[in-house]
């Protein structure tokens, strides 16, 4: 066989990959069952109303040839009224909102249009462990961001509220990435696929709110977390309309649009009833609360997303939890340098089952605290 292409070779070991197939091998062997808080994956699917969009459009006979490769335009003006009315920010649909297989795809199409091959992409450390992958693919340099006065690069990714550190953005922050990418030339992703996820009153903040936002970058939107549709595939960009347009050309190659009873189900979910969207809020916010009191002491935190960080004792690890205890988290080294001696815990899971694991982990942490005194 041919020698593996360089962009290839260089994609990092797929973190959530490993991660899993640790888990069930942990699974696999004898002891008590095992407690899975490692994964974020949305534990409830989308309300009735858009199953039933999806299984009525499949019935019907015309749905199953491609759909317009650039996705529907009633979809894309679906999306823009749920900014105007959510967020406050006016789009215009058909030159400002692309529509993409999950905003994964995304994370990896907008490396690909917006920098060129060895150029630097900064990214937030720790932050969500796909980015490297954009980073790879692109051909281009990763770089860490600490702060906006020694931030050199012509791309950067920003993700609020954060997985994995649960963090919303700080005061300032986004109007100071408008002013850099200006002063720089360069471009903004802004990953805000937890968006609706936030805590304690804290209004959902996009990047695109913020005067001027548009001329520098792009927000990606998920319909996986707001309506539990992650197996859907179903994301959008939007913002800046050359970055936009470059994403529909580069998918005009790859794909062949996405099948048309997804999209209308996307339709159903974005201007159907949004109770859901609230009680997943809320939902989220009381098993936080609940994760908060079980991890204390730990610099535990969680402003939004359906995580918490928290700091490892000394002599404890994610694999010493797992091993000893039967109970998965995410170690935090796997999103950054900076997130070692961290972990990330998932709130998407059934009340029983993060009970539970909170209790194991409460257990683990006590002694390995004690262990420290
Ligand atoms: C920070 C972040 N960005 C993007 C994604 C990708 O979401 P999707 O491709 O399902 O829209 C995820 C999924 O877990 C995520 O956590």
């Amino acid at each position: 066989m041919r020698e593996v292409p360089d962009r290839v070779r260089r994609l990092p070991e797929q973190y959530f990959t490993a991660l899993l197939a640790r888990v069930a091998a942990a699974a696999a062997e004898e002891g008590e069952p095992l407690i899975d808080l490692g994964r974020g994956n949305p534990e409830t699917g989308p309300p009735p109303h858009v199953i039933e969009a999806l299984q009525r459009s499949a019935a019907e006979p015309d749905v199953h040839g491609y759909a317009p490769f650039a996705g529907l335009p009633a979809l894309k003006e679906a999306i823009a009224a749920r900014y105007r009315d959510v967020y406050g920010v006016v789009l215009d649909p058909a030159r400002e909102v692309a529509v993409v297989p999950g905003s994964k795809t995304a994370l990896m199409e907008f490396a690909l249009v917006a920098v060129e091959r060895g150029e630097t992409i900064l990214l937030p450390d720790p932050g969500y462990a796909d980015y490297p992958s954009a980073v790879a693919l692109a051909g281009a340099e990763r770089g860490s961001f600490t702060d906006f006065e020694t931030a050199r690069g012509a791309a950067l990714y920003l993700n609020y509220p954060s997985n994995p550190t649960a963090a919303c953005v700080p005061d300032g922050l986004f109007e100071d990435a408008v002013r850099w990418a200006g002063r720089a030339g360069a471009v903004v992703l802004h990953d805000f696929a937890y968006g609706d996820l936030v805590f304690d009153g804290r209004p959902p903040k996009s990047f695109l709110a913020i005067e001027g936002a548009r001329e520098v970058g792009v927000e990606l939107f998920s319909m996986s977390k707001s309506y539990g549709m992650a197996g859907w595939r179903l994301g959008f960009v939007l913002g800046n309309a050359e970055l936009v347009s470059r994403i529909e050309t580069l998918q005009d190659h790859v794909f062949a649009g996405i099948f048309r009873p997804v999209q209308e189900a996307g339709i159903a979910a974005l201007t159907g009833p949004q109770e859901s969207v609230e009680e997943r809020r809320a939902t989220y916010e009381r098993r936080r609360d609940r994760a908060l009191a079980a991890l204390r002491g730990l610099d535990e935190q969680s402003q939004g997303t359906f995580f918490v960080w928290f700091r490892l004792p000394e002599g404890v690890t994610a694999e010493s939890l797992l091993v000893e205890h039967r109970v998965a988290v995410a170690p935090g080294e796997g999103f950054g340098p900076r997130g070692r001696g961290y972990a990330r815990l998932s709130l998407a899971v059934m009340d029983e089952t993060l009970d539970a694991g909170l209790e194991r982990l409460r257990a683990a942490l006590k002694a390995g605290q004690t262990r420290r005194v």
